[in-house]
């Protein structure tokens, strides 16, 4: 296991909630590094363009609505093994199904609002991350 870098999003349900500090709190109890951290609002191209491996799938269109919804925190985040870390922290897609332990099973409500995003692999965590961040802005 090496370190890695990971993105994170509170995403709109969890912010509007009041519930980003909470998660920040799990992200840090977790052992995590914030390298990066800022809160911004989606616009729909934004939005759209870092989806777009999900374009063609039947819920593109009101995962962009919802992605733009309201503000979303995005970080990167630092650990070894950073990737599946902070996908097991959150838990699986469907907020219904996941854990207690988890930042879906706590803040998420159902498969589509369900409080966070995390990268899914190492190719992704790349895009991602430098989607968002510049190198000036990583810590
Ligand atoms: P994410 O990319 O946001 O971390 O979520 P994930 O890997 O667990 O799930 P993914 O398959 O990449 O789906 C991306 C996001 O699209 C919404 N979604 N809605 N209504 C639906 O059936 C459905 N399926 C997925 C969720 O917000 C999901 O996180
Ligand atoms: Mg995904």
């Amino acid at each position: 296991m090496s370190l890695q870098q990971t993105l994170a999003i509170v995403k709109p349900d969890a912010v509007k909630a009041g519930n980003s500090g909470n998660i920040i709190a799990m992200i840090e109890a977790a052992g995590f590094n914030i390298a990066a951290m800022k809160k911004t609002r989606l616009t729909k191209p934004q939005a759209e363009g870092f989806y777009y491996v999900h374009a063609e799938r039947p819920f593109f269109p009101e995962l962009v609505e919802f992605m733009t919804s309201g503000p979303v925190v995005l970080m990167i985040l630092e650990a070894e093994g950073a990737i599946q870390k902070w996908r097991d922290l959150m838990g699986p897609t469907d907020a219904t199904k996941a854990g207690p332990d988890t930042v879906r099973g706590r803040y998420g409500t159902s498969i589509g609002e369900n409080a966070s995003h995390g990268s899914d692999a190492p190719e992704t965590a790349a895009f991602e991350t430098a989607y968002f961040f510049s190198c000036f802005e990583r810590k």
